[in-house]
């Protein structure tokens, strides 16, 4: 019956071709396709499919883009007393128990090559600690300083989320309470041929992929994750991605400035490190606070320079961002998430109507994600603020050069250091100024540079090319 009434809705949008097989399927295979059909929105699949598929839309660029100015890393004059306030409140909410963690794991993390969920990748340098187990000590660190523990949501998808959540069961979850991890899945969106027909990758399979980061607002509501957060009295989400094991999880100051400016999505920022680097930039377009991709932020402007030399357009998106969960609620307010769609030309394997499995040599198909920080126009009073790239960011993307495993341990290591300098332990061995051993602090015992100060460690003399594991 089910399949009727799909093969119907399939009939009425020109899509039959996904079920040439279905009659020869076993029931199993045949339960498979059903459920990935019966989880897409074909109304809105057909739409798209006329909007972005078969044309390519055109992007219609603000007329008028300016840079974005961000709240700055370090007050100064009138602003410290905010300041001040701020970091105060956003100790009050964590004390409150009113900000929860919200992870994005659910990417296909393609460049890296890992064969598994990103987050179980070993990162750390001394105990290649897994990406998982740096944020979940970090958050448990963070529960204990303000005595309340941390909800922590973490979105998956399809392809990885039985393996994420059976990692966080062989490790005990990493100490946190398993009624505090809430898992989700993110949606499946097709990949579709030129032409507009959905691709099969199997005679029972469509070609699915992430919806993409965006997806993960619709997903938060459609889960379930969003009232589990309004039962328990959050207000404020931290999101952070999947690949990068120098952010801080959650940030009092930054929570604290998202909340006292009413700001429904706030964001860091860290300065570029070149014009054109890839990375998306905060303007100001047509009055509103938005990012462009650095893709279509017309060189002239990417290259603009301030009277003193320095980028007019310098502040870069390392996505992380504070949501109030009103915010996420407003957003899916009928039950339909409006952000745009983002079409990318692809090669994706596929099943022809012979039943032949072709390997395409360039791109043909077309995949559609959503984007998060597409919905930071539509916030009210969005606010960026200003990070330093070398404390908080340092992703694993690519399975070597730069933002891979070695760049990031090598970044976890000078941040390690500075720390402990900072901390008053003064004789690191160094080559050509950089540490020449290993070092890694344990997120149980400091989860920021302050708290590693205060803590006043004492170390024994660290000796060349040693590894140090700073736990007490
Ligand atoms: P990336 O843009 O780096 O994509 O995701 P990716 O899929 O992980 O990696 P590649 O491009 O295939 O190499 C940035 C963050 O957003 C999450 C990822 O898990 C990562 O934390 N993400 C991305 C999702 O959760 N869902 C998506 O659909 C896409």
């Amino acid at each position: 019956m089910a399949h009727k009434l799909v093969a119907q809705k399939l009939a009425q949008i020109g899509q039959s071709g996904v079920l040439r097989f279905y009659d020869d399927l076993e029931v199993a295979g045949k339960e498979k396709i059903m459920m990935q059909l019966e989880s897409l929105d074909l109304a809105m699949i057909a739409e798209l499919i006329e909007t972005q598929v078969k044309t390519k839309a055109a992007i219609a660029l603000p007329q008028d883009i300016q840079p974005a100015q961000a709240y700055a890393r370090t007050p100064q004059g009138e602003q410290k007393e905010f300041y001040a306030k701020a970091r105060a409140r956003g100790e009050e909410l964590l004390n409150q128990g009113k900000v929860a963690a919200f992870l994005v794991a659910g990417g296909q993390g393609t460049r890296l090559g890992y064969d598994g969920p990103k987050g179980e990748y070993p990162v750390t340098p001394v105990k290649n600690k897994p990406l998982f187990q740096v944020f979940a000590e970090q958050l448990l660190g963070r529960a204990r300083t303000h005595g309340k523990p941390i909800p922590w949501y973490v979105m998956t998808s399809d392809a990885n989320d039985a393996a994420s959540r059976a990692f966080f069961h062989r490790h005990g979850y990493f100490g946190y309470n398993e009624d505090d991890v809430f898992f989700f899945q993110q949606g499946m969106m097709p990949a579709f041929g030129f032409n507009g027909e959905m691709l099969l990758v199997e005679d029972d399979s469509l070609a699915l992929s992430p919806d993409g980061h965006g997806g993960s607002l619709r997903a938060l509501y459609k889960s379930g994750a969003l009232a589990d957060m309004q039962k328990r009295g959050i207000e404020h989400l931290s999101y952070f991605q999947v690949d990068n094991p120098l952010v801080q999880c959650i940030d009092p100051l930054f929570i604290g400035l998202h909340d006292l400016t009413g700001s429904e999505m706030s964001s860091k920022t860290v300065r570029k490190a070149a014009a054109l680097e890839k990375v998306g930039n905060f303007c100001i377009a047509d009055g509103r606070l938005q990012v462009i991709e650095y893709s279509d932020l017309p060189e002239e402007l990417a290259k603009s320079a301030n009277p003193d030399g320095s980028l007019r357009f310098n502040a870069g998106s390392i996505a992380i961002h504070a949501l109030r969960v009103s915010f996420i609620d407003r957003l899916n307010a009928g039950g339909h998430l409006s952000l745009p769609w983002h079409r990318a030309e692809k090669k994706v394997p596929y099943v022809n109507a012979k039943g032949v499995t072709i390997k395409p040599e360039k791109p043909n198909a077309v995949k559609l994600e959503q984007f998060v920080f597409d919905a930071i126009p539509l916030a009210e009073n969005p606010i960026v603020y200003e990070t330093d790239r070398a404390e908080e960011f340092s992703p694993v993307k690519n399975a070597e050069g730069p933002d891979s495993p070695d760049t990031c341990r090598r970044d976890q290591v000078r941040r390690a250091c500075r720390w402990l300098e900072a901390a008053g332990v003064t004789d690191i061995p160094k080559l050509n100024n950089e540490p020449d051993c290993n070092l890694e602090i344990s997120p149980l015992y400091a989860v920021s540079k302050d708290q590693l100060v205060a803590k006043k460690p004492r170390m024994v003399a660290i000796k060349s090319g040693q590894s140090v594991y700073v736990e007490k």
